[in-house]
């Protein structure tokens, strides 16, 4: 069987890891796929740019575009962010040509993700963004796959990482918000814009296509109510252990009477709980399924390793030919949201 062969838009902090555990795991992905997977082209903003990376005979795109229509190339991995244009136009171009796409951005897919959907199917091509989601946890086969059969009541989770890290170095050593922040840039967790992060918008986008899954909601980042963690102060979380709880950001998505609410705060959970268990960068997704208790995911949010984890598994799935429905159609319907500040978990 010929190998896949990937071109591969932007070589930042998750392109180059990409790159490097493609080549790291020749051997391994030839075996589980059935055929080699290899990368063939790539396009960056920067081609001068040292990155440390063997890139012998592989073809410089002069633009994502141009990659995306590449004859040569049979998956078009999308590794740039941005949550519009190149980005949009390349994909779309890829999944005009009937080529897989393999995308980690969560920006775009919270976006355009419903639409870029009906184009995949449409094409009978693939559309997958599992590293969109709380990076190495494989969320979004797990609810388009594992629990294609169950109704899912809830869904809510710890769904940011540098979130998580503030609150946790916040409490555990009462630092500042600020310095906190500052560390979770340097370490590669943060958004390009940190206040993506801080202000739930990351979280509100997470959410947003997690719903889709669970629910079958339009993806709609608009339809989340959001507030973000930048005015927590050490006091506050003083406080909140004072009375057995702790704070954590949360995503919720719920089914209720009216619809599918959605909501992104802070949260006082139970220190008791699971999930005040969850500490530093790590994510953590609970689905609460009609008929079983609660499934729980936990694992790395955010990083490059973790991600790259996820996007080569997706790489490993159009390798084999896996085609999974991007959201399945729309049947739910979106709900009005109210603050819920103390949630039952
Ligand atoms: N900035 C994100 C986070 C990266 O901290 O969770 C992963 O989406």
């Amino acid at each position: 069987v010929a190998p896949l062969k990937l071109g591969i838009a932007g070589l930042g902090t998750v392109g180059a890891e990409v790159v490097r555990v493609i080549a790291r795991q020749q051997k391994t992905l030839a075996q589980r796929c059935g055929r080699g997977i290899e990368v063939t082209a790539v396009t960056a903003r920067s081609k001068a740019k040292k990155r440390g990376l063997d890139l012998k005979g592989v073809v410089w795109a002069k633009s994502p575009l141009a990659l995306a229509n590449d004859p040569n190339v049979d998956c078009f991995v999308e590794l740039m962010g941005g949550a519009d244009e190149p980005a949009l136009s390349a994909i779309e171009a890829a999944l005009r040509a009937g080529k897989s796409v393999v995308t980690a951005n969560k920006a775009l897919i919270a976006k355009h993700g419903t639409k870029l959907a009906e184009l995949a199917e449409r094409q009978g091509a693939a559309l997958n963004f599992e590293a969109a989601v709380c990076a190495a946890i494989p969320v979004i086969k797990t609810l388009r796959e594992g629990l294609a059969g169950t109704d899912v009541n809830r869904i809510y989770g710890i769904l940011n990482g540098t979130c998580n890290y503030i609150l946790t170095r916040m409490e555990q050593e009462g630092l500042s918000f600020e310095a906190c922040l500052k560390d979770a840039q340097r370490l590669g967790y943060a958004e390009a814009n940190p206040s993506f992060d801080v202000d739930g918008h990351d979280t509100a986008q997470k959410l947003s296509i997690l719903a889709s899954l669970a629910f079958g909601t339009k993806v709609a980042e608009g339809a989340v109510s959001v507030e973000g963690i930048s005015s927590i102060t050490p006091e506050d979380l003083n406080a909140a252990q004072d009375l057995g709880y702790r704070v954590k950001l949360l995503g919720v998505a719920v089914r209720t009477k009216t619809g599918i609410e959605q909501r992104v705060h802070p949260t006082m959970v139970p220190r008791s709980s699971s999930i005040a268990q969850v500490m530093g960068v790590t994510n953590a997704v609970t689905v609460d399924g009609e008929g079983f208790s609660p499934i729980t995911l936990v694992g790395p949010g955010a990083g490059a390793a973790a991600t790259a984890a996820s996007v080569v598994a997706d790489i490993a799935d159009a390798a084999r030919g896996l085609r999974a429905l991007p959201f399945g159609r729309p049947v739910a319907k979106l709900g009005t949201t109210k603050k819920a500040p103390m949630e039952r978990h």
